[in-house]
């Protein structure tokens, strides 16, 4: 079986004293690709950041290549491999696309290999291309969220976590952002990925979890659930 690159050990996480994560297990291995489902407000973005160093956890474990992360910054973890495109995106509004890419590659120093990351950006999202010189913040909403993901891309993540990349997006975007999504999976980057568009990440997905007030509450593997009369009614409208 494939290595174990996430362990997520009853995670607990709190604003104050409201907890919004309250003992969470689950797991992703190297190549996978597993998707977060649940309505809003269940605690799926929480848990993402604080898997990503974006936000301290108070109780349980994340272990990412099998050492905690517990303590460290996200900036940090990023160099390790650890990669979100936060929801909402987070691009720089104020700078073009081709300087937001270029941040994307901090953490990197090999400037050749940095250009080259570029190009392949511009091949997966000839959009960005054609705007190379445009601010970030005057592109439409899926062309941010296409750039946020070329930005994750240029870190070369070892997981790459994406929270609800469809949101606020038109069909036709919302079809070529999961495109890519699968391409990345397909180059076998680890996915983690966030959706209230639960049948379309499920559609993608070896395995899901179901996220409920905070709790898993249900989890396999992504066609079972697909079929699940329970996960049906509850995510898929029916
Ligand atoms: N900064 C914050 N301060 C206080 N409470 C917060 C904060 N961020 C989130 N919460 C609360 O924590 C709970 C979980 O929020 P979270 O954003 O993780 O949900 P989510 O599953 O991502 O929902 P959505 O699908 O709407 O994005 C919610 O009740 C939310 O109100
Ligand atoms: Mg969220």
């Amino acid at each position: 079986m494939a290595q174990t690159l996430l362990k997520i050990s009853d995670l607990k996480v709190a604003y104050g004293g409201i907890q919004a994560v309250k003992g969470v297990d689950f797991e992703v291995r190297e190549g996978e690709l597993v998707s977060l489902i649940g309505s809003n407000g269940a605690g799926k973005t929480t848990t993402m950041k604080a898997i990503t160093g974006t936000l301290p956890f108070l109780g349980g474990n994340i272990e990412f290549l099998g050492k905690s992360i517990k303590g460290r910054g996200a900036w940090d973890l990023v160099g390790e491999g650890l990669v979100m495109v936060p929801e909402g995106r987070g691009v720089f509004t104020r700078m073009t696309i081709t300087e937001n890419l270029q941040i994307g590659a901090y953490i990197r120093k090999d400037k050749a290999e940095i250009a080259r990351d570029i190009d392949r950006v511009f091949t997966t999202f000839p959009r960005l291309k054609e705007r190379a010189n445009q601010l970030a913040g005057t592109m439409s909403g899926g062309e941010q969220q296409m750039l946020a993901m070329g930005r994750a891309l240029m870190a070369r993540p070892k997981v790459l976590l994406l929270d609800e990349p469809s949101m606020g997006l038109s069909p036709i975007m919302v079809d070529k952002i999961f495109e890519v999504v699968k391409q990345v999976y397909d180059q076998g980057v680890t996915v983690l990925l966030v959706e209230q568009n639960a049948s379309r990440a499920l559609q993608l997905a070896d395995r899901g979890y179901v996220m409920e007030s905070g709790l898993i509450t249900m989890s396999g593997d992504a066609k079972v659930m697909l079929s699940d009369p329970k996960v049906r009614a509850a995510y898929l409208g029916e």
